[in-house]
């Protein structure tokens, strides 16, 4: 079945913008959703929709003005997040809750909004927007690294359950890509403590994280490899695009986990 209609959340800057582009210009309908409701660069092909992922009857209403448009919907590219930076200790609950709010839970409610559309049409794609966090873990991003493991088991989990329903799901794992996240990330109180055990530890984490953001993949990158999947027959569960985190995702699963954490150490210490 043909892609012809897709809602992205977060589609207003970044990888969600970048997506949004690539699909209009390849003909697809795009409803770009987000807080803002507006693109960063506005574009006559997409149609911005105003949605917080963490609001259930936004998310569903959402959802059903575009059935009243469009009269079906193909694709969902659940892309909404963010990230939060801080040691594990002295991390309080409701930051570490607060990290699982959108990019897990709103996740969640974005694809159970979706769900009931797809299984009456026959048909969906639901591509999870996940990350190589999601098979490997940093210092200091234990909450963002856990919640992108949980979504890509969320993602693969359900594509069992909907096995012969029509609907397919495919976990994109991206790398490192030049976006707002950097600047949008959020600081535990804890990582700001001037007497934190983890003071220099941390600045040198930093220093580095930022830096390999900010040089890191044009967003296109990915919009490209979501494309792809939109356009095949069978989409892949999971996809890391580009061909050095492809390598690293390889590595991470057939070397022991403690050499992985050792380099890792190394690298991000
Ligand atoms: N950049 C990277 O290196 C990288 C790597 C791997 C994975 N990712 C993942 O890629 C996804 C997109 O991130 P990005 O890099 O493109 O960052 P970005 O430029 O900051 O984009 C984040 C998008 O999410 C939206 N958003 C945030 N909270 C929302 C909410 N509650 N409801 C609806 N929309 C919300 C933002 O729009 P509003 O502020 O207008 O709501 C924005 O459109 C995230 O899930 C991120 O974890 C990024």
């Amino acid at each position: 079945m043909a892609v012809n209609v897709v809602l992205i959340t977060g589609g207003s800057s970044g990888i969600g913008a970048a997506t949004a582009r690539i699909l209009a210009q390849s003909g697809m309908k795009v409803y770009a959703a987000s807080r803002r409701g507006k693109l960063e660069t506005p574009s006559t092909d997409i149609i911005p929709i105003s949605m917080d992922v963490n609001d259930w009857e936004a998310t569903q209403l959402a959802v059903a003005q575009i059935l009243r448009a469009e009269g079906h919907l193909d694709a969902v590219v659940v892309n909404a997040g963010s990230g939060i930076y801080g040691p594990v200790e002295g991390t309080l609950e409701k930051e570490a809750r607060s990290q699982f709010e959108t990019n897990y839970f709103g996740a969640l409610k974005t694809i159970q909004a979706c769900l009931p559309v797809f299984r009456q049409q026959g048909h969906g794609r639901i591509i999870t927007v996940c990350s190589v966090m999601s098979v490997l873990q940093l210092p200091f991003q234990g909450f963002y690294s856990s919640v992108k493991a949980a979504l890509l088991s969320l993602s693969e989990s359900l594509s069992l359950e909907l096995k012969g329903s029509g609907i397919q799901c495919s976990a994109i794992l991206p790398g490192d890509v030049a976006t707002g996240f950097t600047g949008a990330r959020k600081f535990t109180a804890a990582s700001e403590d001037p007497a934190s055990p983890y003071r220099e530890q941390m600045a040198r984490n930093l220093k580095k994280i930022e830096a390999d953001e900010r040089n890191g993949m044009s967003p296109d990158v990915i919009a490209k490899a979501i494309r792809k999947q939109l356009l095949r027959k069978h989409m892949a569960v999971r996809v890391i695009p580009r061909l050095d985190y492809k390598l690293v995702g390889f590595l991470v699963r057939i070397l022991p986990a403690k050499w992985v954490l050792h380099v890792l150490s190394l690298l991000y210490n």
